[in-house]
């Protein structure tokens, strides 16, 4: 159980940000290929259940039917009963699943690519235990946090920068594993705007169950506007505590794993930091992106996510306060 709950909470707090009512379905899709995933599942249902009740239908029969008074086992079997077995037994569960085959090959199709190539291309890269988000054609990269245009299909190149992670937001697509040295070609389409909830889905050490990430999908022009935004490096803070926080911050060991854009900290080992203050959550959805959750992470990242490759910092109470106001400014 308290292995549970601190999972729990985190899928709770999570959902609460994203405002999905609950943990994310494959059979609420938001986009084409989870549609056809979802459609495919009830087909099989409905095969599956209808198979299941003529097979109970065959078995109540023999169970309950009259035993013949003339029964003569030396008898030869009627050949209508023979053709019973054959069709019953053979030919039509071969005609299901053949079917069935065809259908999941259709879906495959489907899933491969999208109906019009896509005009954006993202790359997720895998990290333990974070996603590096990277929008070549402008220039920026952010983390856990995908931003695409509501409605038309982006495409996402996917690669591993240490192990096999595996990228899934169940309302959207189905998964595929991100490999060191190797690029997996996918895509993304929401036909709804909204946040939709992802995760890592291939087992990838002790912080596989934190590496979350969420895809939020807007009108064209909200994601225009969030592009320009992220597009913009870091200003100087007006407030004379966020200036304080901005020297410390350089001053840290932060600048040798972040990079903040327009100022000299330009470490790649961690998430960029530059629009830190726009993002959801923090630490890959482990918790809720707050002023008192980023105090906590930056003094005992360990408490939060154990294993963590972010180390913890002693900063003082007025230290640490300077050094969160000039976060809060990085939007
Ligand atoms: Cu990455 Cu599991």
């Amino acid at each position: 159980m308290q292995q549970v709950t601190p999972r729990l909470a985190g899928l709770l707090s999570l959902c609460y940000l994203t405002s999905c009512a609950a943990a994310p379905s494959v059979i609420a899709p938001r986009g084409p290929a989870a549609e056809s995933i979802a459609n495919l599942w009830w087909t099989l249902l409905a095969v599956g259940m209808a198979v299941y009740v003529a097979v109970m239908a065959f078995l109540f029969y023999a169970l309950f039917r009259r035993r013949r008074a003339d029964l003569d086992l030396r008898t030869p079997v009627p050949r209508s009963r023979v053709q019973v077995v054959v069709w019953a037994g053979i030919i039509v569960p071969a005609l299901i699943l053949l079917g069935v085959h065809g259908l999941t090959l259709g879906v495959l199709r489907i899933l491969a690519e999208p109906e019009t190539p896509p005009a954006l291309t993202i790359q997720v890269i895998g990290h333990q235990w974070w996603w590096e988000v990277r929008y070549p054609e402008y220039n920026f990269e952010t983390a856990n946090e995908i931003h695409i245009p509501v409605g038309q299909p982006v495409a996402i190149e996917l690669v591993s920068d240490d192990v096999i992670h595996s990228f899934w937001a169940p309302e959207l697509h189905g998964k595929l594993d991100l490999n060191p040295g190797l690029t997996n070609h996918f895509w993304l389409q929401a036909d709804v705007p909204g946040a939709y909830w992802g995760e890592c889905a291939e087992f990838c050490g002790v912080q596989h169950a934190k590496m979350q990430f969420v895809v939020v999908a807007e009108p064209v022009d909200e994601f225009a506007a969030w592009v320009e935004q992220q597009r913009r490096p870091a200003q100087v803070p007006a407030d004379p505590q966020a200036q304080r926080g901005l020297e410390i911050f350089l001053g840290s060991e932060c600048i040798y794993c972040h990079t903040v854009a327009g100022t000299g900290a330009t470490g790649n080992l961690g998430p960029d930091l530059t629009h830190l203050a726009s993002r959801r959550t923090l630490a890959a959805g482990a918790v809720a992106n707050n002023r008192g959750n980023l105090g906590g992470w930056i003094t005992d990242p360990q408490h939060i996510k154990p294993g963590s490759l972010m180390p913890p910092t002693d900063l003082t109470g007025a230290d640490l306060q300077a050094l969160l106001a000039y976060l809060a400014t990085l939007e």
